[in-house]
């Protein structure tokens, strides 16, 4: 249904709109170009649409203000380590006093038994570790599961992101497990560390785990990272009942599906799993992520974890729990992401789906919006069941134009997605901007 001359000849003006929006930005891009490689601090930074990332001068609430002096409604919200909204005072004010009294000592600071008892409250797992980032809290799980269970490997969801995990950067071509397209120098083969099974298939992980080797399941309650990709009724039981028939660990990350609610997918939904892991947003935007465990296991952990050589075990971090980390956790935790918080974004997520759902109704597209609490998520597909069918939908050069449509009137969405994130900062108004440029950008293309 899209002409693609179209959509390159669109393409072309707006990126010729976005050189001449952004004349500071360009100038800082090259600049960063003399010192840094690809003129950006971290490559995903290059994925934004535009030939240059737009540099950012400050953001707070929900709004972003680039360098040239432009607001945007900003519904990437840091790829959701801002979900809480940027830049909130009761974090900045905790940051600032805890920085005064000391950042980092490698010793507990006050804060931490409320940081652990507040997650466990919210995610019904007792005992909790922190790490610098969700992937440091995967990769320490991972390790922890290998060791409990004494078997090798690893299995995840086809088409999963659990972060710069390698074991998890593993996709199905047709039955052999293969590096995922893209991953650069794998340490290892991912066949000899990784079963990759598809979402919403419980026959096919039953038949994998039964051959024995398969430590934990590693996996997200909803496919986030290749759209939103919902669990089909009975799914996830069928995975807790698979997985402990065959004495396989749950390892359910949480850290996107937060956005269901205060305790994720695992509150929300009742499951049951053997750890959790949470990072992004739980520390308003501070690098910090956390992982609980069940008693049982924590129990099981105490020998390795008191044991002398546990600093050189594979588990841990210098700059972990630190002092400055645990504050803004509190501080966060204790005022945001509670249920009245989710009252107020979920209804603006459902908004921005209806939104998207009437253009793509308009024009007979056989698109979807997806919702999961908070996130959306619009794909060029029916419904996808699994992974590989969202992967299969993927359109790159529609995808960029629609952000950059979007980004060049004030509305920026997640690179490599098509996610909207919602904060209690935003209104009603910013969800219909952007359901007024998204159908623009849509007219636009099929004129
Ligand atoms: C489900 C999930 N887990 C873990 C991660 C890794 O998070 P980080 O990059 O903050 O380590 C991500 C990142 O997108 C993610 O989506």
């Amino acid at each position: 249904m899209i002409d693609r001359d179209r959509l390159r000849s669109l393409r072309k003006d707006e990126d010729a709109r976005f050189s001449e929006l952004h004349p500071e930005s360009a100038a800082l891009a090259g600049h960063a170009r003399s010192s840094l490689l690809a003129g950006v601090p971290m490559p995903w930074m290059t994925r934004w649409p535009g030939s240059f990332p737009l540099f950012v001068d400050r953001a707070s609430g929900a709004r972003l203000v680039d360098v040239d002096g432009r607001e945007y409604v900003d519904l990437c919200l840091g790829d959701t380590g801002a979900m809480t909204g940027h830049a909130l005072p009761q974090v900045t004010e905790a940051l600032a006093a805890q920085a005064a009294r000391g950042i980092t000592t490698m010793l507990p600071a006050p804060d931490s038994a409320w940081v652990g008892g507040e997650l466990a409250r919210r995610f019904r797992l007792p005992t909790w570790q922190l790490a610098m980032s969700a992937t440091d809290a995967n990769r320490f799980v991972l390790r922890y599961a290998r060791a409990l269970t004494g078997r090798p490997r690893i299995a995840v969801m086809d088409w999963c992101y659990h972060g710069t995990v390698d074991e998890t950067l593993a996709v199905l071509d047709g039955d052999r497990v293969v590096p995922r397209p893209g991953g650069l120098g794998p340490q290892v083969d991912v066949a000899l560390t990784t079963a990759v099974v598809p979402f919403n298939d419980a026959d096919a992980l039953d038949r994998r785990l039964a051959e024995g080797d398969v430590a934990c399941l590693l996996m997200e309650p909803a496919l986030t990272n290749i759209g939103i990709v919902l669990p089909e009724p009975g799914y996830l039981d069928a995975v807790r009942e698979i997985t402990r028939r065959h004495g396989v660990l749950l390892v359910i990350d949480e850290t996107h599906t937060l956005c269901a609610g205060p305790g994720g997918c695992t509150a929300a939904w009742d499951l049951d799993p053997d750890f959790v892991v949470v990072g992004k947003p739980i520390a308003g935007g501070i690098p910090a992520a956390a992982y609980g465990m069940t008693a049982e296991i924590g129990e099981r952990l105490l020998g390795p974890m008191l044991g002398h050589e546990i600093d050189v075990a594979g588990v841990g971090g210098t700059l972990t729990g630190n002092a400055l980390a645990v504050a803004a956790i509190r501080a966060t935790l204790s005022t945001c992401l509670r249920e009245e918080d989710f009252a107020v974004v979920v209804p603006l997520a459902e908004r921005f789906t209806d939104g998207v759902a009437s253009v793509i109704d308009a024009h007979g597209l056989p698109w979807h919006v997806q919702r999961l609490g908070c996130r959306a998520e619009y794909w060029f597909c029916p419904p996808p069941r699994d992974g590989a069918a969202a992967a299969a939908a993927v359109d790159e050069d529609l995808e960029g134009f629609l952000h950059l449509w979007c980004l060049n009137r004030g509305v920026l969405l997640t690179p490599f997605h098509n996610m909207a994130l919602f904060s209690p900062h935003h209104a009603e108004s910013d969800v219909d901007r952007h359901t007024e440029v998204f159908g623009e950008a849509v007219a636009a293309l099929l004129t």
